[in-house]
């Protein structure tokens, strides 16, 4: 028998799979502490998490058993691959099912911004009737810069074409050609993108190179009025460097669904004017979640019983 563990909320159709695989038993297990996670992995073959549970090097350290971690999602930055890798434990994610509601979540939040729908709706709940002060802007003709051409960036920059948005983007791995095939315009130096743009949004893992990416700096450069959304992981964009152009003006309207902590504890951003938060809720769908599930538990079940490896 394989023992899994899950230490973060699985939908039930992921659990299923692993439920009825008799040579699987699942331990189903939220809200441990880091010492239960590494005390409960001692006696498991794999684990699936989301982003919960952050699987650190003390706690992959002296795992004899652990075979495999799978993320249901796409960010594997709460796991120490490199602990990992050293243990010998393969680390796993499900790149594709959150795709479409993470880039809905991205234009939802970028359609919020330009109409004010934050402020629109807290007014009316406290009575207010405040129609002048909430003049929006359209989207249809603005620039969208999408840094980072992935699944969701490619996906995000199809559904602003949709709303007739011009679309621009940078990915160090694409090329020009390709870019043009989806009819985005691709700049070749982050430096440069962010000047030309009235909406941005960062689709890019979270790494050493993107940590930062857009700061005080870069902002100085952007149009005045710019509009700036954040669907992909908290520090892509300096936060105390956003909260500052926020208060500034420079930029217009901000919208975060990731922070550098969550929950934040740090309310500097999140208090910050025209800023609008949501609490990390890009991949939380029924569709999503489902499909998540559904290809880690397929991902651990093919890697424990047939050592088939799959997006590792
Ligand atoms: C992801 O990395 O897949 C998303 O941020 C969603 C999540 O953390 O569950």
């Amino acid at each position: 028998m394989y023992r899994v563990l899950i230490t973060d909320n699985l939908s039930p159709a992921g659990l299923k799979i692993l439920e009825d695989n008799p040579e699987i038993e699942v331990d189903v297990r939220s809200g441990l502490s880091p010492e239960e996670v590494r005390e409960a992995l001692k006696s498991a073959d794999g684990i699936i998490i989301r982003s919960a549970t952050k699987l650190t090097e003390e706690i992959l350290q002296g795992q004899p058993r652990l075979k495999a971690i799978v993320r249901a999602g796409v960010g594997v930055d709460n796991i120490d691959r490199v602990a990992a890798t050293r243990e010998g434990i393969i680390v796993m994610n499900t790149p594709a099912g959150n795709t479409t509601s993470t880039a809905e979540q991205t234009i939802a939040l970028m359609m919020a911004l330009a109409r004010n729908i934050g402020p629109a709706y807290a007014t009316m709940k406290e009575g207010k009737w405040e129609r002048k002060k909430l003049t929006g802007t359209q989207v249809a003709g603005k620039t969208l810069a999408v840094i980072g051409l992935g699944r969701i960036g490619l996906s995000v920059a199809q559904r602003a074409q949709g709303l007739e948005m011009k679309v621009i983007g940078y990915d160090p791995f694409m090329s020009a050609e390709r870019a043009a095939e989806y009819g985005i315009e691709l700049y070749k130096e982050v430096d440069e993108i962010v000047k030309h743009c009235d909406f941005l949004t960062v689709h890019t893992p979270l790494t050493d190179e993107t940590r930062d990416l857009i700061n005080a700096e870069r902002i100085a450069t952007m149009r005045p009025g710019v509009r700036i959304i954040n669907c992909a992981r908290g520090g892509i964009i300096n936060e105390d460097d956003l909260a500052d152009a926020l208060e500034s003006g420079k930029v217009a309207g901000a919208a975060c669904d990731v922070f550098t902590q969550e929950p934040p504890e740090n309310r500097r951003l999140i208090d910050a004017p025209n800023m609008l938060a949501t609490p990390h809720l890009g991949a939380s769908t029924d569709e999503a979640q489902e499909m998540v599930a559904l290809e880690a538990a397929e991902i651990i079940t093919d890697f424990l019983t047939k050592n088939e490896i799959r997006h590792a």
